[in-house]
């Protein structure tokens, strides 16, 4: 008799929990019979990606103007412009591929996406070089990173959502921070040896064509 009872507490705890879970998914948006309509999603994971997306803008934003600032005639440095409008494109591109997973779900999104303040350079004292740019990116890539751990953390029950925030997002974030890092790293070595400003000039020069051929 007791092993029946704590069998029955046991399934009624299992039964409890499941419908715990499925309160946290949102299954009969449009209606009940409505079609199309939407597989079950979690709207707090949903409307952490849609508030995203406009992080990635934000970043696509601050890329492509740095880059055109070193196109600009009186900067001049191919390489980093490169660089950095390939960048642009690579975070336009993630914002895409959000929107995409958002449709794959069926999901729909009715927020505008704007140019935000957070897209601006600041540009230190010392103006347009190389090295503020790189750090101004990975100072940018460290907060898009974060905050796209939220989103996997905020996706906790939405299993598929959490996965494709982790990877591929989070792998590429994580690969794109090494990118940068190690680039400035080589720069700042390349910049160490000369001793006179002329000399560090001609390190930024030869580290732009680096970056042109692809070499870092
Ligand atoms: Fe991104």
């Amino acid at each position: 008799m007791m092993i029946r009872l704590l069998v029955f507490g046991m399934l009624l705890q299992v039964l409890g929990g499941n419908s715990q879970a499925d309160d946290t998914f949102t299954c009969t948006a449009g209606g009940e019979g409505s079609f199309p309509k939407p597989s079950c999603y979690d709207p707090v994971c949903t409307s952490a990606i849609v508030s995203h997306i406009q992080h990635e803008f934000d970043a696509a934003f601050k890329y492509m103007y740095m880059g055109a600032k070193f196109g600009q005639y009186t900067t001049a440095r191919p390489g980093i412009t490169k660089f950095l409008l390939e960048s642009a494109s690579e975070e336009r591109s993630h914002a895409i591929q959000m929107l995409d997973y958002l449709n794959t779900r069926g999901i729909t999104y009715t927020k505008p996406y704007n140019f935000s303040q957070r897209s601006v350079w600041r540009i230190a004292n010392d103006g347009v070089t190389i090295e503020n740019a790189l750090k101004e990116a990975i100072e940018m890539e460290i907060d898009v990173t974060n905050r796209i751990k939220e989103v996997v953390k905020t996706c906790g029950n939405d299993f598929h959502a959490a996965d494709v925030f982790t990877n591929p997002i989070l792998d590429e974030q994580h690969n794109g921070l090494r990118k940068l890092q190690g680039a400035l790293r080589t720069l700042q070595v390349m910049k160490a040896t000369p001793i006179n400003a002329a000399g560090r000039a001609m390190a930024e020069y030869f580290f732009d064509l680096k970056l042109l051929s692809g070499e870092v």
